[in-house]
């Protein structure tokens, strides 16, 4: 069966003191996690290696990384360093990259072939604006996100990806998706990379859900058969609450 996972990004949050203390409270909790998800923080870029060396019950996943392999890209992080620093999955396609640094489906792509060919696994983020949702066209965003991000990869390949499905009007907002709303999406998405894949494939993908998920609305989330865990902003950066969502299957 597919994996559980809850992925916490911590976004630009966090000095490094902070950001040890987060993760030690994080790795502490894990220990005694009631669920069986797989647990994940995504810290900032200049904390990953200290805070590597405290984990024992948690995954490391960067943020973002460079669409190049290495050389004259001043500021950029390559996929081979954060592999060095001991980092197992980078979230790509994040919709503040998409909107802030207008990183598009192509660029994505290109993240995407870089993070699997160094062997670490991408957590691909997918989601409709309001104004997409609004005029009904939040099912062809999602399946355009797809097939021009991810759909050029084999079907080995495809397998190490996880997807994310954040409705951009909820992130940060306070305003969730219901659990009807993440359940018709999630399944949409399954059956899209079963039209593609075949059902085997999309069966054993890991959906997360994204965007205002917390510790008082997790278990209804998590509670529907197509939505395998939460990408979480906010809630990440309080170890119980975020502690709380892990353990809300
Ligand atoms: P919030 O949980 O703060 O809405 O953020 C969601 C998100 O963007 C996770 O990547």
């Amino acid at each position: 069966m597919r994996k559980n996972i809850v992925a916490g990004n911590w976004k630009m949050n966090t000095l490094l003191k902070e950001g040890m203390e987060l993760a030690t409270a994080v790795n502490s909790l894990a220990k005694n996690k009631t669920s069986n998800a797989t647990v994940i923080i995504a810290p900032p870029f200049t904390h990953l290696a200290e805070i590597k060396k405290t984990l024992t019950d948690v995954k490391l996943a960067a943020q973002n990384c460079a669409s190049e392999e290495s050389g004259a890209f001043t500021g950029e992080v390559s996929v081979g360093m954060l592999k060095s620093l001991g980092a197992e999955y980078i979230i790509i396609g994040h919709s503040e990259r998409r909107a802030y640094y207008h990183e598009d489906n192509a660029i994505l792509a290109k993240k995407v072939n870089l993070c699997l060919a160094a062997g670490l696994k991408p957590i691909f983020c997918i989601g409709e604006v309001l104004p997409e949702r609004n005029a009904n066209k939040h099912f062809d965003v999602v399946k355009s996100q797809l097939s021009e991000g991810v759909f050029h990869l084999s079907p080995d390949a495809f397998e190490n990806l996880v997807i994310a499905y954040e409705p951009v009007w909820a992130i940060g907002t306070g305003v969730t998706a219901s659990p009807e709303q993440a359940q018709e999406m999630h399944k949409f998405i399954r059956s899209v990379i079963a039209e593609k894949y075949g059902s085997q494939l999309a069966d054993s993908t890991t959906i997360l859900y994204g965007g205002s998920c917390k510790g008082s609305n997790a278990k209804e989330l998590f509670a529907n058969p197509d939505v395998d865990g939460g990408l979480i902003g906010g809630a990440s950066l309080k170890a119980e609450e975020f502690l709380q969502i892990v353990n809300a299957f």
